[in-house]
């Protein structure tokens, strides 16, 4: 059974990812306005990612007795500057998520609720892997500087990496 204390923060959490999953739609539906097919589609499918790191809490939430609450999720933003500032916005939201998701295994700890720490070491792995992928992406986008042609075959290369994913989706939920 769940304390009280480490319920709430779950739903904390569910809300965050729920809200990352909208955040991710907004750029993808933006870089799809851009002629970015690729970006986009890295995107909807990293959308569709965080909204089963939300699903994953809820039903974790709920079958040790608490109850797994849907957000209320604000607009996100529709545009953006440019796709370094759609990445550089990924990073520090995932920054954000991580330093979060590392609070939430404090709180683990100090209310002794081993079990949910071991469930959280799942978000603790992806987290690692998120940022990376983001400061990857970054650090070529940083190659490219401002030039077109550059950013035509980073826009192919994302399409595919979302392709190489494609079904990863379930396995890592
Ligand atoms: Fe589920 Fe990217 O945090």
């Amino acid at each position: 059974m769940l304390s009280k204390k480490i319920e709430a923060a779950l739903n904390e959490q569910i809300c965050l990812e729920a809200e990352s999953s909208q955040f991710y739609l907004a750029m993808a539906s933006w870089a799809e306005t851009q002629g970015m097919n690729g970006i986009a589609q890295f995107l909807y499918k990293h959308s569709d990612e965080e909204r089963m790191h939300s699903l994953k809490l809820m039903k974790y939430v709920n079958e040790r007795g608490g109850h797994g609450l849907v957000p209320l999720l604000k607009q996100p933003t529709k545009i953006f500057k440019s796709v370094k500032n759609v990445f550089e916005t990924v990073l520090n939201h995932e920054i954000k998520v991580s330093n979060e998701i590392n609070k939430l295994v404090d709180i683990c700890l100090k209310e002794k609720d081993y079990t949910t720490h071991n469930f959280l070491q799942w978000y603790v792995s992806e987290q690692i892997e998120e940022e990376a992928l983001a400061r990857q992406i970054l650090d070529k986008l940083k190659l490219i500087g401002g030039e077109k042609g550059g950013l035509y075959l980073f826009d192919r290369d994302l399409e595919g990496l979302a392709a190489a994913e494609a079904g990863g989706v379930d396995e890592k939920a």
